[in-house]
């Protein structure tokens, strides 16, 4: 008989197997957002599901799913799921959503999620990975734009400059660089793109790991959006990366949705990228 139960600190352990180290730190952490459950059939651990509840936009999200493989197709994955949408339904989660990374796509998720009336699986995200061959694009055509234009790197970004664009309404809120902590922000490598003296733009840089920077936010001012402004940012930063020699890869993703950047990085990015993965998302109304 399969049981499921809330797994707690105390109980986790047996399950621990069936969990990404990542999120087995993240359950220790206590949040409570976090919804770990544990299956198993005749007292013997047979699988882990853990969710994530994003509290502002309703939407719950599973972390991982893991099944042993001694114990697949007798159901176990299906009592997880199940479970898990019912805790955040009571949650009041309006909908719940899993991501998945191709081409790691892991075998039979498709098949349990059509099963369970889950939508078919869409691209979601595309994230890449590049080195200092980049600059031998024909990109780099992009790189110098006329004189109105200047960059300020971030640590240069005064307070008085900084608390003026705070109080400015012509970049939409997803855009501000003022979403990330100041501590996230690499001050070295990200850039106020300035036009006629006046903040038009940036591209905010934060460390993914002890090789890798992550281009996290770009916007460029409306009347100015034309791709070679945004690129040319890019470009600065990107030569700003390589003097300083510190990092040996930028990573950057693009919303599958956003039509016009998954073309451009698919036509001019994407064969100079080491690494290109695409997410996709599949999800179920509660
Ligand atoms: C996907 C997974 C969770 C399914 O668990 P499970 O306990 O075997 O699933 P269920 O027994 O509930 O299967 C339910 C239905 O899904 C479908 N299904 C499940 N696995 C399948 C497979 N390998 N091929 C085809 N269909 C499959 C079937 O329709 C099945 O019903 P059926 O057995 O009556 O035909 C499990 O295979 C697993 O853990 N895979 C690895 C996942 C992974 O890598 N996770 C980490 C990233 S999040």
């Amino acid at each position: 008989m399969i049981n499921i139960e809330q797994l707690s600190v105390f109980s986790i352990n047996p399950y621990k197997n069936f969990l990404y180290e990542s999120t087995f730190r993240l359950l220790v952490s206590l949040d409570t957002n976090y919804i770990p459950l544990g299956a198993s059939i005749d007292g013997v651990p047979a699988g882990a599901i853990v969710g994530w509840l994003d509290q502002k936009a309703k939407i719950a999200l599973v972390v991982s799913i893991y099944v042993s493989k001694k114990f697949r197709r007798r159901g176990v994955g299906t009592a997880l799921l199940t479970a898990m949408a019912d805790s955040y339904k009571k949650s009041e989660a309006d909908e719940i959503k899993m991501t998945f990374v191709s081409p790691e796509f892991p075998e039979g998720l498709q098949a349990i999620l059509k099963k369970l009336g889950w939508s078919e699986p869409a691209p979601f995200i595309h994230t890449f990975k590049m080195d200092k061959k980049i600059m031998e694009s024909p990109l780099i055509r992009y790189r110098k734009l006329g004189p109105e234009y200047s960059y300020l790197i971030w640590k240069n970004f005064s307070a008085d400059e900084r608390e003026a664009l705070k109080n400015q309404k012509w970049y939409p809120h997803n855009f501000s660089p003022f979403r990330l902590d100041e501590n996230e922000i690499d001050a070295d490598n990200s850039l106020i793109l300035k036009y006629k003296s006046e903040v038009a733009g940036w591209l905010i840089v934060t460390p993914e790991d002890e090789e890798t920077l992550f281009y996290h936010l770009a916007y460029v001012r409306e009347d100015l959006q034309r791709l070679g402004r945004l690129m040319s940012l890019f470009l600065e930063a990107g030569s700003i990366q390589i003097a300083q020699n510190k990092y040996a890869y930028a990573a950057g993703r693009v919303n599958a949705k956003n039509t016009r950047m998954v073309t451009f990085t698919d036509k001019h990015l994407k064969p100079y990228t080491l690494k290109f993965e695409t997410s996709y998302e599949s999800g179920k109304q509660l």
